[in-house]
Order: C-alpha cells, then sequence, then structure tokens
C-alpha cells in the first residue's frame, strides 16, 4: 500500500482481514496509529457482519519507502491525495522497483488511468481501482483501464478484489470521475445549492435521501426504481410521462455555487448542528453499525450487496485453510466453536438481551460444529445435519458487551444421529449463563428425509465422541422440564430475565 489514510488504511483492513499480507508506505508519522485504529474498527465489524470464521490476520509491516514496500508485492495499491503529480512520481517508482507481474492499481476518484501510466515501466499491468469509505465494508470498486493496460490485468484485478468480498464493476470507457462520482457529484452539487439558495438546510437534504430514495438504491439502484414507477408499461411509458419534465430547469447541473466563506460558514454551522456533538468515532460506529445491518437484511434477500456478502462467505467456507482450521483442533476437551462479544442490537424494548440470542449463540455454534466435522460447501449439496431438539437452560443474564464463547461436548452418536451439549462460557464469570442440550438428525438434501451421514463425517464425529466419552458428563445433560420438589431445585443462579 501507498498511503495509508482515509483509504489507505481501509484497504490495510479488507487485505488483512481476508489473510492478506500488508506492507505499507507512509511517510506520516501518525498513519500507523490510525491504521491501528481503523483495523480495530474493521476487527469490530466484521465480528457483526458474519460468523464464518476469517482467515487468520495477515501480518501488517511498515515500509520506509516506495520501493520497500512493493518489494515482491503481488499488488500495489496506491492510496495518495489526489494530485497527478504526486501519484504519477510514486507510480513511475513503484513500477521500477515492483516484479514485472505486480498488477498496480490507483484509488483514485476520477483522475484518468491513461494520465496516471505516463511516467510507469511496463503499464499494461496498471489500472484505477476506485473504491468507496469505508473499504473494508462497502463492495464496490470500479476498475478502469487505461489506454496501455492490458485485459489481463483487469481481469485478474478483478478476481483478486472478488476474493476480498468486493463487486467489481469494469468500466466500458475511460471517463473523467468513472461511474459512480458522476452520479454523486451532480447530486452534491444540487445539495449545494438547495442550502446556498436558502431552500432546505443540511439535515433536510440529508433525510430526504435516507428516508426516502437512499433506502431504494441500495437494491435497485436508479434505473430499476424508476421502471416501477412505470408500472406495467415499464421505463417507456414512465419516460413518457416523465421525460417532458426532465426539460424543465429545475437542477442546475454543472453550475457550481460559489463557495465564499459566508457559504462555507453557513455549511459548516448546519452541519455542526445536525451532527449534535457526536464525534466523529461514534458517527463511524454507528455507520457501520447500520452498514452491516444492510448488508445482512440484504443477505437474507439474495440482493445486490448482500449477495456479494453471501457470495464471499461461501468461498471463506470453501477453502481448503477453513476446513484444515476446522479439522486440525484439539478434541481432547470440549470444542470451542464460537467467540464473540454480545452486540448492542441484541437488547430489547426492556433492556434485556432478547431469550431468542441465548439459542442463536449455541445455533451458530452448532453450525461452526457442522464445519468441523466436514460439513463444507460441497457436502451440502448431499446432507447436512438438522436439528430436531434443544433443551435451553437460561441461568443468568447477558449484557452488552459481555464476551462469551460456546464450549461443545459430543455425547453419543449413531448413523443419523448426533447428541450434543453446548455451554456458554462469559469472561470473568465462573457458571455458565446458559446451557443448551441438543439432538441432530442428518438429513438427505435431495429427498429430505434422514439419511446416515456419509463415511468421512461420521469418522470424524466418532472420534469426536470417542475422546469426549472421557470427560465428565455435563451435570444439566439429559434434564427434562418439571415442577420438582423445593429440596431439589437449584437457587444458586438468577435466571435471564424473562421477555
Ligand atoms: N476519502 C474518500 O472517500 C475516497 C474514496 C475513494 C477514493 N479516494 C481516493 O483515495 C486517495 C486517497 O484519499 P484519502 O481520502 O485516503 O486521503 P488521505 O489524505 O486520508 O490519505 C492520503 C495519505 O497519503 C499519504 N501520503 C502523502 N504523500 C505520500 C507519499 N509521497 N508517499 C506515500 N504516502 C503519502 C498521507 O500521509 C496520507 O496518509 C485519493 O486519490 C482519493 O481521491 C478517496
Amino acid at each position: 500500500l501507498i498511503g495509508g489514510g482515509v483509504i489507505g488504511a481501509g484497504w490495510a483492513a479488507r487485505f488483512l482481514l481476508n489473510g492478506v499480507d500488508v506492507r505499507v508506505y507512509d511517510p506520516d508519522e501518525s498513519a500507523p496509529q490510525r491504521l491501528e485504529e481503523l483495523l480495530a474498527s474493521a476487527r469490530r465489524a466484521y465480528a457483526r457482519l458474519t460468523l464464518v470464521p476469517l482467515p487468520p490476520e495477515g501480518t501488517l509491516t511498515y515500509a520506509g519507502s516506495v520501493e520497500e514496500a512493493v518489494a515482491d508485492a503481488s499488488l500495489v495499491q496506491e492510496s495518495v491525495p489526489e494530485r497527478v503529480e504526486l501519484k504519477q512520481a510514486l507510480l513511475a517508482r513503484a513500477s521500477a522497483a515492483a516484479s514485472e507481474q505486480t498488477l498496480i492499481c490507483s484509488s483514485t476518484s476520477g483522475l484518468r488511468p491513461s494520465l496516471l501510466q505516463e511516467r510507469m515501466q511496463r503499464p499494461e499491468r496498471m489500472l484505477v481501482a476506485h473504491p468507496f469509505n469505508p473499504v473494508y465494508l462497502i463492495p464496490l470498486v470500479e476498475l478502469c483501464a487505461g489506454s496501455r493496460t492490458a485485459l489481463e490485468a483487469v481481469e485478474r484485478a478483478a478476481s483478486i478484489y472478488r476474493a476480498l468480498g468486493m463487486h467489481p464493476v469494469v468500466l466500458r470507457h475511460e471517463v473523467d470521475g468513472f461511474l459512480a462520482d458522476r452520479l454523486l457529484e451532480a447530486l452534491w452539487r444540487e445539495a449545494l445549492w438547495l442550502v446556498h439558495d436558502d431552500i432546505a438546510t443540511v439535515a433536510e437534504v440529508d433525510d430526504v435521501i435516507r428516508y426516502g430514495a437512499g433506502l431504494r438504491w441500495a437494491f435497485m439502484g436508479t434505473f430499476l426504481s424508476y421502471r416501477l414507477a412505470g408500472g406495467e408499461g415499464g421505463l417507456r411509458y414512465f419516460l413518457e410521462h416523465f421525460g417532458p419534465a426532465l426539460q424543465l430547469p429545475w437542477t442546475k447541473l454543472v453550475d457550481v455555487p460559489e463557495l465564499t466563506e459566508e457559504f462555507l460558514d453557513k455549511l459548516a454551522e448546519q452541519s455542526e448542528s445536525q451532527v449534535d456533538g457526536r464525534s466523529i468515532a461514534e458517527l463511524e460506529r454507528a455507520r457501520d453499525d447500520c452498514l452491516v445491518a444492510l448488508l445482512q437484511a440484504l443477505r437474507a434477500q439474495g440482493s445486490g450487496a448482500g449477495e456479494t456478502l453471501a457470495g464471499w462467505e461461501r468461498g471463506l467456507l470453501s477453502t481448503p485453510a477453513a476446513s484444515a482450521a476446522a479439522q486440525d483442533g484439539d478434541i481432547d476437551t470440549p470444542l470451542v466453536l464460537l467467540e464473540r462479544e454480545i452486540p448492542a442490537d441484541w437488547i430489547d424494548y426492556n433492556g434485556h438481551v432478547h431469550e431468542s440470542r441465548y439459542l442463536q449463540l449455541f445455533a451458530d455454534a452448532t453450525d461452526a460444529l457442522l464445519r468441523t466435522v466436514g460439513i463444507d460447501a460441497a457436502y451440502l449439496e448431499h446432507g447436512s445435519y438438522y436439528t430436531v431438539e434443544t433443551h435451553l437452560s437460561h441461568l443468568r443474564a447477558l449484557f452488552v458487551g459481555d464476551r462469551v464463547r460456546v464450549t461443545t461436548q459430543l455425547l453419543g452418536f449413531d448413523d443419523m444421529r448426533l447428541h450434543l451439549f453446548h455451554q456458554l462460557i462469559r469472561d470473568g464469570d465462573d457458571q455458565p449463563p446458559a446451557t443448551a442440550e441438543q439432538m441432530l438428525i442428518h438429513v438427505d438434501a435431495v429427498s429430505g428425509h434422514a439419511s446416515p451421514a456419509r463415511n468421512g463425517v461420521r469418522a470424524r464425529v466418532a472420534a469426536i465422541v470417542a475422546a469426549h466419552a472421557a470427560l465428565p458428563r455435563p451435570s444439566r445433560a439429559g434434564r427434562a422440564i418439571k415442577l420438582q420438589p423445593s429440596s431439589d431445585r437449584e437457587t444458586s443462579y438468577p435466571a435471564a430475565p424473562n421477555n
């Protein structure tokens, strides 16, 4: 990475959390601290984004020069300030020092790659890869070739970014501002005019996006939204009806309000009142949480950026590293298959962690167990274990920010069934806040009926059950729900609050 500012650090986080080693050159002394802070935010966001195990983090090192940074690199990502001269000089140095195969990409928001290629050696491996902030969460990366870029370089870059969970859009033509910033700039100009002319405040302009069009844009974009507005008649009907209105001089198009001190004061003042004392760190956290929520909602719909997220998760699950890691652990003790922090959005209207979240933790641990015994993307085409019964004991309340892990003991198995016991363990707590006993049945994916697990999976289950047979049987295993004589009742644990 050449440049470790907002964008360079975002790239660092995306690469590192995908298991890629990163070397950064940035002469600014405060760059490492900024990088570490951003990396912490990205780790927090990924912990909420996915339960799929991530590969071991890549290593982050700092280089003293461009040449040191690019040595042996597979890909160089330049993210220095948007000044042509500076970028051209650094890209020229990088191209002279990097190996011939190294891809060299610029994060520029609008400079044409042909211009940036001018002083480079082997410019055919250079292209623009324009990301969006925060780079570790927003999947879009616009790829734009210059006049001397080889098609092979664009294809190679696209497959690298795709493997990092991104969605590359390859431009058909080299244009200033690429696609996204051309659209955003038109909106941005008009937004400035509306505030400049006192037609609306900064907050009101933002509200008409976030309460309206912005909600649609995440999954339909502009054209598909308008197509629906045209009903059965489609886009043709829509334009026949509303096309004439496009001729009305509503918007200012390329005119830009003069950025006088007075106008800047007005914008700054309204922006401060909109922010209402919240710090940048708070706003960034809120932004990340909303992005994660959106991506997850879109994943459930199989739509747009959610489908990119699902594809990335499938890719992580099917890498040999993931299944090897799942198979390697120590099986003489209960398996530790899930670790996480209780997130703020697990709180219900009463201020409690909702009881369904306890089951979610155990269900996620069961999913992790299935991966451990070899149920990967390929196996799922033939079958998997389904949970048919859970006995969940709520023993203590959970709180936001608690660090918890689930340990899992296999109690028994046969060809089709798997009997297991989970305990939820909280850091600093001597008793489990919850336990769950489950029975799973193996089901054939095609017939939908119970069926024997395949040999490899059964052998793995058998090995763990045999190892766990030496462990003490959990005292709560085999309990039933019933009214017990008061002398037998456990009174030491306050139960989780009822929701
Ligand atoms: N900020 C965004 O939202 C955004 C989005 C997409 C693309 N971009 C593009 O990404 C690039 C970087 O933008 P940014 O927002 O991260 O800027 P930034 O100012 O936050 O970061 C630039 C970094 O480059 C470093 N730098 C300066 N001179 C350098 C040199 N000679 N060698 C190495 N590093 C040097 C600076 O110390 C700084 O850390 C720009 O081309 C910008 O157009 C920005």
